[in-house]
């Protein structure tokens, strides 16, 4: 196996920070497609994109694509694609995935023919009439779109955004993947001081410490390509000892506060298990009265945002409250994601640059309010 095609599945709005942080790496042939990114290299591309990638969903490995407008196409085209090269014989091979704007539109059809047409693939190739799949997961994803379907082998398991640090989260958590693209975003590494005023769980200041070091999100957990017999261990030890020497060990002002004493403790205990419990201040504050820290520097916040009625006017009251308190405060450049769609109304000032983002399913703007910068024109 030497040259392999890679996809890179994310949030929508983030495909150009996951392929700038695939660039980054050096990967080959980066290009971002709507809500996922594709890049080529060999096997050993696979940890280390695994290892460091901070606002990707997961990294699969593209099996086949073809035209698939009728169930017989889309046997053919399994039986078709290199399955013996990537699942041993043992291996189980469920099957998932999803169907947009095609002629085949239930999954579940898709699901059992692709299944059968993977036992057919992989039974000829072996020489079984019965495949055991007693041994490692190999997760087959498929998609489904404007009739062509693309097969994949998963590598990653449960989500890169699970980095293992948040095991319990508080109300509304925000995903680690998009926590870290706010604060690539930004630009921040770890030079000026940073603050999030609404912590909850401590996922931006774990993910700016994570940054401002240089530490893998990937260093502390486990990855379903693990298993894969056909990638060598050296590869896995070799990304994590790059991960290791390219962390830093300077010194950072990163603080995080929460109105809420319960989510205080619990954003410092998430800090403790990602390894920066050290370097990041939390402290139960009011945002809308706290005055900011004395040194000017980066804040980026998801304060609350209500779905119902009554919970949307009193996010509406906080946003006006907290623009009146932030508005007096020089030098400080702010990062506000909001769902609503009024947001600088009711916060009272107009953004310098606004940036659309989805919180998983729920469509958001990042409110950048950037005194005294080359601000380049309203997006
Ligand atoms: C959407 S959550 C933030 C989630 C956080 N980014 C995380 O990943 O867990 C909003 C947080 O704002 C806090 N909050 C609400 N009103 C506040 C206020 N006036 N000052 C400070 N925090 C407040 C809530 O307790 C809640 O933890």
């Amino acid at each position: 196996m030497t040259q392999m095609r890679y996809a890179v599945p994310c949030l929508f709005g983030l495909e150009g920070l996951a392929a700038e942080e695939l660039r980054r790496l050096e990967m080959e042939n980066v290009q971002a497609e709507n809500g996922r990114v594709l890049f080529s290299g060999g096997p050993e591309a696979l940890p280390r994109a695994l290892t460091w990638l901070r606002t990707g969903e997961r990294v699969l490995i593209v099996l086949a694509e073809f035209p698939a407008s009728t169930f017989e196409e889309l046997f053919q085209g399994v039986c078709r694609a290199p399955l013996v090269d990537f699942i041993p014989r043992d291996g189980a091979f469920p099957v998932k995935g999803s169907c947009l704007d095609s002629r085949l539109m239930s999954v579940p059809d898709c699901q059992a023919i692709i299944k059968k047409a993977a036992a057919r693939n992989l039974g000829a190739a072996y020489g079984l009439t019965w495949l055991p799949e007693t041994g490692a997961t190999f997760q087959l994803q498929f998609a489904l779109f404007h009739d062509r379907a693309t097969l994949y082998l998963d590598a990653t398991g449960p989500g890169l955004h699970k980095r293992g640090y948040r095991a319990v989260g508080n109300e509304a958590p925000l995903r680690e993947t998009l926590a870290a693209a706010l604060v690539l975003l930004s630009r921040y590494r770890g030079r000026e001081t940073f603050f999030d005023p609404f912590c909850g769980s401590g996922t931006i200041p774990i993910e700016a410490a994570l940054i401002a070091k240089n530490q893998a999100p990937g260093l502390r957990r486990r990855f379903a390509a693990e298993a894969f017999p056909w990638l060598p261990e050296s590869a896995w030890r070799q990304a994590r000892e790059e991960a290791r020497d390219r962390e830093f060990h300077g010194q950072y002002r990163i603080l995080g506060s929460d109105i809420d004493e319960n989510a205080v403790s619990l954003a410092a205990a998430n800090a403790r298990k990602a390894g920066v419990g050290d370097l990041i201040e939390f402290h139960r504050a009011d945002a809308t009265r706290e005055p900011l820290p004395d040194q000017a520097g980066i804040l980026i916040a998801n304060p609350p945002y209500g779905e119902r009625m009554m919970e949307r006017q009193s996010a509406q009251r906080l946003y006006t409250a907290l623009g009146r308190h932030l508005r007096g405060q020089a030098g400080w450049r702010l990062y506000l994601l909001a769902a609503e769609p009024e947001f600088e109304h009711y916060f009272g000032s107009r953004a310098d640059k606004k940036r659309k983002l989805y919180n998983g399913r729920i469509q958001c703007n990042c409110y950048m309010y950037l005194p005294g910068q080359n601000k380049g024109g309203r997006k």
